[in-house]
């Protein structure tokens, strides 16, 4: 969990880039990697000093890279927040030294809002929903009970609760659909195979839909169906979370059923609200993403655009 850059480059002879220090949650999934090229490429010189930090999904990892960045006196902080909850003493720490705060991507679960300054981030209880949506709307005419496994996300990770809250909002609904096993696998492909061994290990044959939370982790568990000698997409249909690369490739080979959108390339709009908040400008409170749901028939056409 290392900082890298901020090797002091300025905007020209004044110096005078913004210097901005980044923890991100870790490189867990592809999703992951391309919301880091995306912000570092946005956080470039000259304009910006970026001060990167990589929190291998650990809290304790962010709560130090904040802590440094504050010891630093930075201009802003950005973070996506591993977990939601156990933010407040921080961020306190920061709003005391008069650092204001951008999370990115994910929320966090504070008593006092003014600890941070914005929010840029996906919808995730609407991810959860249409995905549900999809899936409901994939089985019409079908009898229940439907039987669904759910991969989660990291534990107590804004994207974990609320897709869970989102897709059960939807699935309640109808009583064919039941959540017969539900565990997390970090939002990795390695956990994801790993969890939806155990599942078709108890289950057996009686899985008839899999919610993943993200793609890599439905990718992960389709090598565990097919080891299993079924075929994903047809004996378990899967439903995920992201669009991917790998889940149009997955979608277009027929294995994966639908994925809804979370666009990770936030870069730009992050360095907006980065100015912004520097400069004493008025932001609003939550910055939303525009996403999509995308389909198997969609996936071929759609591949060539994919840029993540
Ligand atoms: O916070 C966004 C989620 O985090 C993405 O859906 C997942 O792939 C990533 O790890």
């Amino acid at each position: 969990a290392g900082c890298s850059g901020g090797d002091g480059a300025g905007a020209g002879a004044g110096g005078d880039a913004i210097t901005v220090g980044f923890s991100q949650v870790g490189a867990e999934s592809e999703w992951r990697t391309a919301n880091t090229r995306s912000v570092k490429e946005a956080l470039a010189p000259p304009e910006f000093n970026l001060k990167f930090s990589d929190a291998q999904q650990k809290q304790e990892n962010q709560i130090k890279a904040l802590r440094s960045f504050i010891a630093q006196g930075v201009d802003v902080i950005a973070f996506s927040p591993v977990v939601e909850t156990g933010w407040d003493t921080v961020l306190r720490e920061a709003k005391a030294a008069g650092i204001p705060v951008v999370l990115t991507d994910r929320a966090v679960n504070v008593a006092d809002d003014s600890l941070y300054a914005t929010l840029i981030g996906s919808d995730f209880v609407e991810e959860g929903r249409r995905a549900a949506r999809w899936l409901v709307e994939d089985s019409e005419g079908q009898d229940g009970p439907i039987r669904i496994v759910e991969l989660q996300g990291t534990v107590g990770s804004a994207p974990a609760n609320d897709r869970m809250k989102g897709f059960k909002e939807v699935i309640d609904a109808d009583a064919r659909f039941q959540i017969v096993r539900s565990q997390s696998g970090d939002f990795t492909r390695a956990r994801g195979k790993e969890v939806m061994e155990a599942f078709l290990k108890a289950e057996g044959r009686n899985i008839d839909v899999l919610f993943a939370h993200n793609d890599d982790m439905a990718i992960g568990a389709i090598q565990a169906i097919e080891e299993a000698g079924l075929k994903p997409g047809t004996d378990i249909r899967i439903v995920s979370i992201d669009g991917v690369r790998g889940a149009f490739e997955a979608m277009k080979a027929g294995k994966l059923n639908a994925t809804v959108e979370c666009n990770p390339l936030l870069g730009e709009q992050l360095a907006q609200l980065i100015r912004d908040v520097h400069a004493g400008r008025e932001v609003p409170k939550r910055v939303q993403v525009e996403e999509g749901v995308f389909t198997q028939d969609q996936a071929e056409a759609e591949l060539p655009n994919r840029k993540y």
